[in-house]
Parts: C-alpha cells; structure tokens; sequence
C-alpha cells in the first residue's frame, strides 16, 4: 500500500477559543486576568503552591466542561487521506476527545500530574483536583504536568521531525510568541503547502498563507480541499 503523504498541524490556544477556553494573549485573554508570574512559573510554585494548584484546578474544570469543536473534528477527518500529526501548545485533551491518533503535547497535559522528586513519575489525574497534600509514592508533592516559563518544552525533536519532514503544514490559534514551539513554523520544507489560521497575527512566517479567520469556521473548508486534492 502507498504510504499517505504527511501533514503536521501546529496547534495553540486559539483552536480551543470556540470550545469556550481562554486563549491567552487576546484582549479577555488568561494573562490580562492573571499575572503569568505568579501562576505559571517555578519560582511561583516555590512561593505559593496553594495559588498554582487553585489556577490549574480551575483550568482543569474548564477543560471537563469543554467539547472538540468543528476544528478538532475536522483535524480527525484529514487521517482518512494523510498521515497527520499534531504537535500542540494546548494542554487540553480537546484534540484526543475529538479522536485525533498522533498528538504531541509540547507543553504538557492538564489532566495530568507529576511527582516533584522525580519527572518520570507522571500520573493520570482525568478531571480531579490537585490538592497541597497530595504526595507521589515516593513520597514528594504532585504539581501539574505542566510546562512552565523556564523550563523546558517536552517532545521537541519529535514535533520538529514532524514538520521538517510534512508535505503541508497547518498552523492554527498560536500567536507564535512562546519559542522553542514557535520556531518549529520555520522548519517546513519550502516546497510543502502552509497555512497559518489565526484571528490576528503580528508576522506570517515565510511561505504561509495566511487565513485570519476562526478555526472552527475555516479548518473544515481547507481540510475538505486537502482531502480532495489526493482522491482527484
Ligand atoms: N480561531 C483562530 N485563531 C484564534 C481564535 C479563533 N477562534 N481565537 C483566537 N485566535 C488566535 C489569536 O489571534 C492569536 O493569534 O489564536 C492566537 C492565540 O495566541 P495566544 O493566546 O498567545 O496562545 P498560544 O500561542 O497558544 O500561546 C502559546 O503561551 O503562555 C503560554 O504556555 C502557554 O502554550 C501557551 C503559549
């Protein structure tokens, strides 16, 4: 059997938008509400673990309450035609409810915890809380698993293989800002088709062809066109 061309989709906060979750650096965005350094660093984990824990509980219930929207579903429809893999800024799970097979979560999973001793120790926590006593089996507090500023984003070289090596790629909802996962845009061959999906972008990076419209209103259209390019 041929093999089915690759596409890689770079994923951001702006895909959820439509499923009622906060993109971040939008006017209503989460870091106008909450100052990022008191919530989403080490240092703020060391000096008041109690506000963290509350910040990613609330996410976390946001997340429960969310369903896939009609990009997320369409992302699932195009591995009918490619080999898709989707390389995601999101901590939510909106990508693997809507049924996509490869996702890769750069910047960690929100229904997920880890134990504070050791970062291998990763557990599933669905949509339970994390409380301040909450202890790893050896015996160390549990913190969301989580990316926070100055750490470091996880699967890089994976997400980066698969957009070096995709015949087209998407970027959708990602204001392009945060780097390691904002550089991976500029590692699409020249040749491979690109799209970038975003409601406002400051730059384009090169190549792409800009769509500033709401995911859930144009992913399914250029997905139904990438579909129909391989079965014509
Ligand atoms: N459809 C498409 N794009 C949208 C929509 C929508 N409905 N709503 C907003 N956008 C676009 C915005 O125009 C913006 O370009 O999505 C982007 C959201 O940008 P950010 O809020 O910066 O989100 P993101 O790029 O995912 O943030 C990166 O920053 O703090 C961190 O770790 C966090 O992973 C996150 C990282």
């Amino acid at each position: 059997m041929d093999k089915k061309p690759k596409i890689a989709v770079l994923t951001g906060a702006g895909i959820s938008a439509e499923s009622g979750l906060s993109t971040f650096r939008d006017s209503d965005g989460l870091w106008e509400k909450y100052p990022v350094y008191d919530v989403a660093t080490p240092e703020a984990w060391s000096k008041n673990p109690a506000l963290v824990l509350e910040f990613y509980n609330q996410r976390r219930r946001k997340v429960a309450e969310a369903k896939p929207n009609a990009a997320h579903h369409a992302l699932v429809e195009l591995e009918s035609a490619y080999d898709v893999t989707i390389v995601t800024q999101n901590v939510d799970d909106l990508h693997e409810r809507a049924g996509s097979s490869q996702v890769i979560h750069v910047h960690g999973l929100i229904t997920q915890a880890r134990s504070t001793k050791d970062p291998n120790l990763i557990f599933d926590i669905r949509y339970n809380n994390i409380g301040l006593d909450d202890r790893c089996p050896l015996g160390s507090p549990l913190r969301p698993h989580i990316v926070w500023f100055g750490e470091s984003v996880q699967h890089f070289e994976e997400g980066a293989a698969s957009v070096e090596t995709a015949d087209k790629v998407m970027v959708i909802g990602t204001s392009l800002t945060v780097y390691p996962a904002a550089g991976m845009a500029d590692l699409a061959r020249p040749e491979a088709e690109k799209v970038l999906v975003t409601l406002e972008s400051d730059f384009i990076p090169t190549g792409f062809i800009h769509y500033p419209q709401k995911a859930a209103e144009i992913v399914p259209s250029i997905v139904k066109d990438w579909i129909a390019g391989i079965k014509a």
